[in-house]
């Protein structure tokens, strides 16, 4: 019962949720793989971007209905907690994570793209918080991360309304950075994260915290965030390569520093 499986592709990681008969709906399973993966991607240096995918149709359908059906009040917050572990989880991963959404992604489907960086998307893909259809609200944290994305007015049309969006209209309201065909979405989504990999690891994952700690915070702190992020950054061996490089004219190395 592996839900996730994992590809080395270089110096990228693919994720491919792989329950493609539930349309990747997530259960508890699911959800205990996706916090086993970031703690070994956490710990693993040598991997510099994510790419995170669904096998067949959909990206993932939403959180398991079936599973759900039969919990209490105590149980469904226990479960609403562990996918929103799960969502931190990535969501912190110190290298930059692109969710490549190759179908539906509603609900927690939803929300686990908006824990990604940013979304690329396939042109026949669908997006939305269906949830008020089954009587429920968003549980892994789409009542927050996709406010933020998209604006609290498209957020509250997403989760108050349940209605599914096209992947034009995710393009058009900020959901998605791009649109592609659906052959060459992840072509694309690996050919983004490859070139990532080339550049100066640390610097990425700073800009990440400082962004990630900053939207969390009031502007006065988080620009004190970045001036002390700045500080360190500059003191460091990758800015060191990074600007001697420019000034010499030549392409920078970034490993091992
Ligand atoms: N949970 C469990 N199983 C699901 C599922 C889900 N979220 N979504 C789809 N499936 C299963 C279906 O039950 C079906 O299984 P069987 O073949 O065993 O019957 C299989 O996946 C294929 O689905 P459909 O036959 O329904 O496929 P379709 O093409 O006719 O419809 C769909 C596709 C419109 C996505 C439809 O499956 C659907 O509406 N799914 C539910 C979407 C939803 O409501 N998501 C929100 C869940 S709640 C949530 O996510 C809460 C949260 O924030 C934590």
């Amino acid at each position: 019962m592996n839900r996730i499986r994992s590809e080395r592709r270089g110096s990228v990681e693919l994720l491919t949720l792989d329950r493609p008969k539930a349309l990747n709906a997530l259960d508890r399973a699911a959800l205990e793989a996706l916090l086993d993966c970031c703690e070994r991607l956490a710990a693993d240096p040598s991997v510099r971007a994510v790419v995170l995918t669904g096998e067949g149709r959909a990206f993932a359908a939403g959180a398991d209905i079936a599973e759900m059906r039969g919990l209490d009040a105590q149980q469904a917050e226990s479960f609403s907690r562990l996918g929103h572990a799960a969502m931190d989880a990535l969501e912190s991963l110190a290298m930059p994570t692109i969710a490549a959404v190759n179908g539906y992604a509603l609900g927690g489907g939803c929300e686990l793209a908006c824990a990604c960086d940013w979304i690329y998307a396939s042109e026949t893909s669908r997006f939305g918080q269906p949830e008020v259809n089954l009587g429920l609200i968003p549980g892994f944290g789409g009542t927050g991360r996709l406010a933020r994305r998209v604006g609290s007015a498209w957020a509250k049309e997403l989760v108050l309304g349940g209605e599914p969006i096209d992947a034009k209209t995710a393009l058009r309201i900020g959901l998605v950075n791009r649109i592609f065909a659906p052959d060459a979405l992840l072509g694309s989504a690996l050919d983004a994260a490859k070139k990532i990999a080339g550049k100066g690891p640390l610097a990425i994952a700073t800009a990440k915290r400082v962004m990630v700690q900053g939207q969390d915070a009031d502007v006065r702190t988080a620009h004190a965030l970045e001036q002390a992020a700045f500080g360190v950054i500059s003191a460091g061996a990758e800015r060191a390569e990074g600007m001697d490089a420019f000034l010499e004219k030549r392409e920078p190395s970034f490993e091992n520093r």
